[in-house]
């Protein structure tokens, strides 16, 4: 109870982040935003058989169909990064755009794949857990590395949401604050209660510049 009670005063229920359709993280309360649709319109009068999704700087040409390996205008973002490419890092614990454990970045933005269709993504660059260490040394992203030394996560079932929701945060703001951090996860929920040591972990990488703390390893 004393963790539970210590966990609502880190995120306060007015600070949290509401999913929006589309699957952008805003906060405040839930918006309508009009989502603009000519590809699935495109697909429902079969002038497309295929997209195009970028993801981890791979492109996968997809074929629109029912099969195992096709992409239903219908599956979400999730459900194509998991089931599809295989891509099984990224988490599904709602599947409502309520818990963040399905967060990718889009385009460099924090995003809830549960509440995007997958042909929606298509021409958008998503980057999930997978693909965030380093593509030629392979080493892990700073946050990894952080989340490993910080000991940050429990079952590690809301780590990978947690991880990228932070490096959105990084990529928009040089250095923020304890408070920017708190707001760019609070849409994100860890069951385990580990949000002081994940806390702990994304400001050390705010604290060494975005880098590894090299003496941690
Ligand atoms: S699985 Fe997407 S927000 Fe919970
Ligand atoms: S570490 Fe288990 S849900 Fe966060």
């Amino acid at each position: 109870m004393g963790n539970l009670r210590r966990r609502e005063e880190l995120l306060k229920p007015t600070e949290r982040k509401k999913p929006v359709r589309g699957g952008e993280m805003k906060k405040g309360r839930r918006k309508a935003v009009r989502v603009k649709r000519p590809l699935e319109k495109a697909l429902n009068r079969g002038e497309k058989s295929t997209i195009r999704l970028l993801v981890n700087g791979q492109e996968h040409v997809l074929r629109i169909g029912k099969r195992p390996d096709e992409v239903d205008p219908s599956h979400t973002l999730t459900f194509t990064l998991r089931e599809t490419l295989g891509l099984t890092g990224t988490k599904i614990g709602c599947d409502h755009g309520a818990c963040g454990a399905c967060t990718v970045l889009m385009d460099g933005k924090a995003v809830l794949s549960c509440m995007i269709l997958t042909v929606e993504a298509e021409g958008k660059e998503i980057t999930t857990i997978e693909g965030l260490r380093d593509r030629e040394s392979g080493q892990l992203d700073p946050l990894q590395q952080a989340f490993i030394d910080h000991t940050a996560f429990q079952c590690g079932f809301c780590t990978p949401g947690m991880i990228l929701s932070a490096k959105a945060l990084l990529i928009e703001k040089a250095s923020p604050g304890e408070q920017d951090v708190k707001e760019a996860l609070s849409g994100n929920y860890c069951r385990c209660i580990s949000h002081y040591h994940i806390l702990d972990a994304v400001m050390s990488v705010i604290r060494m510049g975005g880098k590894t703390d090299e003496t941690s390893i």
